[in-house]
């Protein structure tokens, strides 16, 4: 079976109690209104996304699922025909196009999505080069950073909480241009045995991201968290002291990962979902070899504020 070629991913969505409490802390965050009813909020970064963010309203709080785009009417047409999908439909959100709509082995639902409208991108400062004691990259140039709601540029990735992590990782690697660019495993085992397994963009000997989705056993259903990029170092550190000077709920950070290499800014929305900033990432191709890291949440961090061990529950 032909394997369906995703473009990005589009959007973490989640049930919420209070639109305005959630559109509070994610403008906090760094994300801007795309869109409002009277049941759901759409937010944006500065790309072109309609939206990145989605929260619907409901009388509990809980993930409900995430989308990819995919470039064309063909490759959502492929994904319709994945055992299991929905009909192709007509989105009725803001933004419009359409879905087909999956429920992986473990019970997620995952969006495909082609035709939703684009937004003006947003005009943004440029990343501040850095003078490394080696190389020179700001000359005549200065550094100009104070603590504000740091831009969101776009949604990078997500992970999900599964019973089965196994099962998971194969729907995705059957259905879909994904490989894996690292796995985590279980401390204290003989035999490393796979708990965690990060999946990039399968795009051969062009350079992506380390991963799209980390697909995670865990005890819990849900996601862990969504990850949003922001330009660089300094806007990491300058929407953690925004975050901290609204009183908002830091969860772990900042610090850089081992796996990935990303600098990473964990938060938690007013709903408890775990919510992250990062940049820098790794960018890798067919040539990386994968790890099997063996260790304790802590030692997934190189340096800063690790997360807790429960991190990996
Ligand atoms: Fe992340």
């Amino acid at each position: 079976m032909t394997r369906v070629k995703l473009d990005w991913v589009a959007y973490a969505a989640y049930q919420v109690t209070d639109l305005d409490l959630m559109e509070r802390f994610l403008v906090d965050f760094g994300m801007m209104r795309s869109a409002r009813t009277e049941t759901a909020l759409f937010m944006r970064g500065t790309g072109a996304g309609h939206h990145i963010h989605v929260a619907r309203l409901g009388d509990s709080s809980k993930f409900l699922g995430a989308a990819f785009t995919v470039a064309t009417r063909d490759q959502l047409e492929r994904a319709a025909r994945i055992p299991g999908a929905s009909p192709i439909t007509a989105i009725l959100d803001p933004g419009g196009g359409e879905r087909v709509t999956l429920t992986s082995p473990n019970g997620h639902a995952i969006w495909i999505e082609h035709g939703v409208a684009k937004v003006p991108e947003r005009t943004i400062r440029r990343s501040y080069r850095m003078n490394f004691a080696s190389e020179h990259l700001r000359l005549n140039g200065t550094v100009r950073q104070r603590p504000e709601a740091t831009p969101v540029l776009r949604i990078g990735h997500f992970v999900l909480w599964v019973k089965d992590a196994a099962s998971e990782v194969e729907w995705f690697r059957t259905h879909f241009e994904l490989v894996p660019s690292d796995y985590i495993c279980a401390p204290g085992d003989p035999d490393p045995i796979v708990k965690a397994t990060f999946l990039r963009y399968d795009c051969g000997q062009e350079y992506v991201e380390h991963h799209c989705i980390l697909v995670s056993e865990s005890k819990h259903f849900g996601c862990h968290h969504s990850s949003y990029e922001v330009l660089d170092l300094d806007a990491v550190v300058a929407g953690h002291e925004h975050l901290v000077s609204k009183g908002w709920t830091l969860d772990a950070g900042y610090g850089r990962h081992y796996l990935g290499s990303l600098i990473y800014d964990y938060w938690l929305d007013p709903f408890g979902n775990r919510i992250e900033h990062y940049t820098d990432t790794d960018l890798v191709n067919d040539d990386y070899k994968p790890v099997h890291f063996v260790g304790e949440a802590h030692e997934t961090t190189q340096w800063g504020m690790a997360p807790p061990p429960s991190f990996f529950d």
